[in-house]
């Protein structure tokens, strides 16, 4: 029995070559963020909870790059591993310019200067509690003066060599204040990538791990400033807010589980937006391949995919390092 339908969809799909020919999305390496974890500890070491990610020491970091770069990524998030002796409930040690992650930058640009360098902007790795900014004696954390702080940073972050500052913790009114801050200095050039729609998530626990910000393991609660990720519209509100004041590039967090937020920052803003495919988000996935019930590789791909349809132009993601050579 054979109809003769006019239209088959099917048409469309009938060899691999058609198939490549009507493709609508394509994931390139220069889509990519890489975040790197940085350590002073004396070698690498393999983060438990994210099979296949390791932090770098600094004086291996620029030879790693180098093969990064070879790949053809070029963007570049860093993550600094704070050792407890440095930590403080204040973190004051992000105001500290010979600090891992300034030291880290400096030696990046002197050997890469073409390399694109992001640094995340909060308080988390510095503080004995793990929260991303200052502790009031009630508990709450404090906005004004975490965002002074932060402001204040972004100094140390330019200085250092870094593109891009990545405020990630939340607080109102920072991206104001750190535009203005960079501003004033004359790093008319630093751009600030906004962590906007930021969710109080459960998938950020490997990352926690892996800088050690997670207090002991214990969990940390911050939906006092992170947003309910039952909410699109307080996140609708969040990257209005950050647009006007002057972000130059909208960040949804975590990606797969708030697609719809991608979709709508991207349809509303005319700036690039980008998405992190953050530490849980890729550790489900490498664990569920590891116990042989899904093939990392595809499922990577399907995700990633999923948020660039959905409108992000820059993806953070712990994939792009292993997919970079296959893609
Ligand atoms: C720091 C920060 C976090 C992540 C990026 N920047 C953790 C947090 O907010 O607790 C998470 C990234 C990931 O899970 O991969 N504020």
């Amino acid at each position: 029995m054979t109809y003769s339908f006019p239209v088959r969809p099917r048409r469309l799909r009938v060899t691999k070559s058609i198939r490549s020919l009507v493709q609508e999305n394509r994931l390139h390496p220069s889509d990519f963020v890489l975040p790197i974890f940085i350590s002073d500890e004396e070698k690498q070491v393999e983060v438990p909870s994210m099979p296949g990610v390791v932090r770098w020491p600094v004086d291996q970091l620029s030879d790693q790059i180098k093969s990064y770069t070879d790949m053809g990524i070029r963007a570049f998030a860093l993550f600094p591993k704070i050792c407890a002796g440095s930590k403080n409930p204040h973190g004051s040690e992000i105001l500290n310019p010979e600090s891992l992650v300034y030291r880290a930058a400096k030696s990046v640009k002197k050997a890469h200067s073409e390399s694109v360098l992001i640094a995340d902007l909060a308080l988390d790795p510095y503080t004995t509690h793990g929260q991303d900014g200052i502790v009031l004696e009630n508990g709450y954390v404090s906005n004004d003066e975490t965002v002074e702080v932060l402001a204040k940073a972004s100094l140390l972050c330019a200085e250092a060599g870094f593109d891009w500052v990545a405020p990630s913790d939340m607080m109102d009114g920072r991206v104001g204040i750190i535009r203005k801050t960079l501003e004033q200095n004359s790093y008319h050039n630093v751009g600030i990538i906004s962590y906007s729609a930021k969710f109080a998530s459960a998938y950020y626990g490997p990352f926690r791990s892996a800088i050690d910000s997670s207090h002991g393991g214990k969990p940390i609660d911050k939906s006092s400033y992170q947003l309910n990720p039952a909410n699109f519209e307080e996140a609708k509100r969040e990257l209005c807010l950050d647009y006007q004041e002057g972000a130059d590039m909208l960040m949804i967090k975590p990606a797969e589980p708030f697609l719809d937020v991608i979709k709508y920052a991207n349809t509303n803003f005319d700036i690039p937006i980008a998405a992190y495919q953050v530490s849980g988000e890729y550790s489900r996935i490498m664990a569920a391949d590891q116990l042989g019930w899904l093939d990392w590789k595809s499922c990577a791909i399907e995700s990633l995919l999923g948020i660039k349809r959905a409108g992000a132009r820059v993806i953070f993601s712990y994939f792009a390092d292993k997919l970079a050579p296959i893609l």
